[in-house]
């Protein structure tokens, strides 16, 4: 530890008691590392501040001593952004134990979450008032509300409700030196020029710590239907979407699985078993919601729709989950995917987005390209076919040195499907940010004039780069940082 990072723990202990402020190894430890265990980073100190308060303390303390600070939720991130560096050099701050619901209005529809709030503890909540908070993923028992809208999280339901951004109607946060900006009013108009709000939305930790937001929620789930459809490809599959579409407000998720990720989930999730007995490339699954009794039930619903696309041979076969239970079931494939591409082995991960009607091509034309150029590696995309996102990940040849492979192989075909990205006009971070993962592929595909205003925007609210460095952007060459 540097003198001045011990002179910062020792001050927010004096103020805050030793809660606020821990050092011992083993419990700093796990928070070290990312999820997907690509990244590593040392910090020797981790604060855990109780109130919005203390954040705002901690951080003009921070800047005071020019120590920098990572702020951290649930540390479920894809891309690095939560991983201190690997010098030591920056602090890491935990959100957990700001983890108040403090208010929930079933009326308003509308519920204020402080930062360390884990995403299933809300929706529980949400769901014991009638309300339901309409975003969910797999990492829903770790992800914090933080963590999301700084990430500005995608999931499973956007679809019909947007991402993060869109179930956003206030924000709280401290921001770099040390002030409160207090956005937590959910106003309806709202013209006083740049919207901070806006701005702090999957800013990664570079511009704020969120404290709190104020979150929307929907009506209550009357019924639901779950399916899972066995098809040919992504264009039949994204013809079946709008053909559903045209029929039907109700469906919420739309999701692309490949058969090849199918069979790595069923190896994975111990009694897992597959929904159809008859083997397809592809697989959907879908998920229609009432929530008005008078509507016809979701079941009957699917069951139709999807009669027709069975007869007009958009499908291959399909079967309707008829329990909660199998619902579940179809779910957990779907969710555990991320769980078993970790454990099947190396693997480089792009998320990405194309405009929705040119994904199909874009999957199959663009995963045999990559496999041509990079022989023995085995390219997969799955994900949400109908936000036009898929998470396009290219796995490593057998037996591989995982080492070699990620650092001699790794940038070129990483930067071979991002190029491709680039060309069908999309995005090389869809949902999960750019942390330190993406950083230097956004600096090498954006234009100067974008690169230009983040660095202007992070500069301009963070001079001395205390907020999480090295991350999504840095400061313009020359400026001096902690
Ligand atoms: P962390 O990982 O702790 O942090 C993420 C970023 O936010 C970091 O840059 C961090 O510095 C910053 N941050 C955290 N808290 C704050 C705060 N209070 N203030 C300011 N900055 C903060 N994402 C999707 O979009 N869609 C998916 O479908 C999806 N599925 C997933 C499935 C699995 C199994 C896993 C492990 C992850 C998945 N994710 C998905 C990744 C997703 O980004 C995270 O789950 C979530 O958004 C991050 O929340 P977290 O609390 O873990 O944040
Ligand atoms: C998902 O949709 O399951 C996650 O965003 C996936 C991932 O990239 O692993
Ligand atoms: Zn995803």
């Amino acid at each position: 530890m540097t003198p001045a990072q011990a002179l910062l723990v020792e001050q927010v202990r004096e103020r805050f008691g030793p809660k606020a402020a821990i050092t011992d190894r083993q419990t700093i430890e796990p928070w070290l590392t990312d999820w997907r265990g690509r990244f590593h980073g040392q910090a020797p100190a981790m604060f855990a501040p109780g109130s919005t308060g203390e954040v705002a303390a901690i951080v003009r303390l921070a800047g005071e001593a020019g120590v920098s600070i990572v702020p951290q939720g649930g540390n479920t991130g894809m891309v690095g952004g939560a991983t201190p560096p690997a010098d030591g050099s920056a602090l890491l701050l935990s959100t957990r134990r700001m983890n108040r619901i403090r208010s929930l209005s079933a009326e308003n529809n509308l519920a204020v979450a402080e930062a360390g709030v884990i995403l299933a503890d809300l929706r529980a909540a949400a769901e014991g008032e009638g309300r339901r908070f309409p975003l969910d993923l797999g990492a829903r028992g770790s992800a914090t509300i933080g963590g999301l809208v700084s990430t500005n999280a995608g999931g499973t339901q956007v679809l019909r409700f947007g991402t993060m951004r869109s179930l956003i109607a206030g924000v709280e946060a401290v921001l770099p030196d040390g002030s409160i900006h207090d956005g937590l009013a959910a106003l309806k108009k709202d013209n006083r020029g740049y919207d901070l709000n806006q701005l702090l939305i999957g800013a990664e930790g570079t511009l704020g710590i969120v404290t709190a937001a104020t979150l929307r929620l929907v009506p209550g789930v009357v019924a639901r239907a779950v399916a899972w459809v066995g098809l040919e490809s992504p264009a039949s599959a994204l013809a079946l979407l709008r053909a559903m579409e045209a029929r039907t407000q109700t469906i919420e998720s739309f999701e692309i699985v490949p058969d090849a990720t199918l069979a790595l989930v069923l190896g994975h999730v111990p009694g897992s078993r597959a929904p159809l007995d008859t083997r397809h490339p592809w697989h959907v699954l879908i998920e229609a919601v009432t929530t008005d009794p008078a509507d016809e039930a979701p079941a009957a619903l699917l069951e139709r729709l999807l009669g027709t696309a069975l007869e007009q041979g958009l499908a291959g076969d399909a079967v309707i989950a008829a329990s909660e239970a199998q619902a579940e079931a179809f779910w957990r494939i779907r969710h555990s995917i991320s769980e078993a591409e970790r454990a099947a082995g190396p693997a480089l991960q792009h998320d990405i987005s194309v405009p929705v009607e040119d994904m199909p091509r874009f999957m199959v034309e663009g995963g045999a390209a990559a496999e041509a150029r990079f022989p023995g590696t085995h390219a997969v995309a799955y994900g949400h076919l109908g936000d036009g996102n898929v998470h396009f990940h290219v796995r490593a040849p057998a037996g591989i040195d995982p080492v070699r492979w990620y650092s001699e192989e790794g940038p070129a075909i990483t930067r071979f499907v991002h190029d491709m990205v680039v060309a069908a006009g999309g995005s090389i971070s869809a949902e999960h940010g750019i942390g330190q993962m993406k950083r230097a592929e956004l600096e090498r595909l954006s234009s100067p004039a974008r690169i230009a205003a983040l660095r202007a925007i992070k500069g301009a609210l963070d001079p001395q780069g205390i907020l999480n460095p090295g991350k999504l952007v840095t400061l313009a060459p020359g400026v001096r940082t902690p």
